[in-house]
């Protein structure tokens, strides 16, 4: 494979941690909200090693940008797609550190 178009990339924890607190269901989260707004070229999901911040999870990282999101639930997994990718506007009720 060559390089990727995406405009985005969405790094997903897999490591243990977030795993047990949901990762699974964050990914399938994801990929359901790309592909109902027929995003699929614009974003790429990927597999992720631990970004540091475990007891938060499950965690997503959003590229460019780095932009950190935490405890990542159904409505988390919307408002990143709506608000940060289609909109342009990090899901600020998301962000690491917000609540
Ligand atoms: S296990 Fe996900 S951030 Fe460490």
């Amino acid at each position: 494979m060559g390089w990727s178009m995406a405009s985005y990339r969405i790094y997903v924890c897999h490591n243990r941690d977030c795993r047990e607190r949901g990762a699974a269901q964050v990914w399938a989260g994801l990929q359901r909200e790309i592909v109902l707004r027929g995003l699929e070229n614009d974003v790429e999901l990927i597999v992720a090693g631990c970004q540091s911040r475990c007891e938060w999870g499950p965690n997503v990282t959003v590229h460019p940008g780095a932009t950190k999101y935490s405890g990542v639930d159904r409505a988390a997994t919307r408002a990143i797609i709506e608000q940060h990718i289609v909109g342009g506007t990090p899901a600020s009720d998301y962000l690491f550190g917000a609540s």
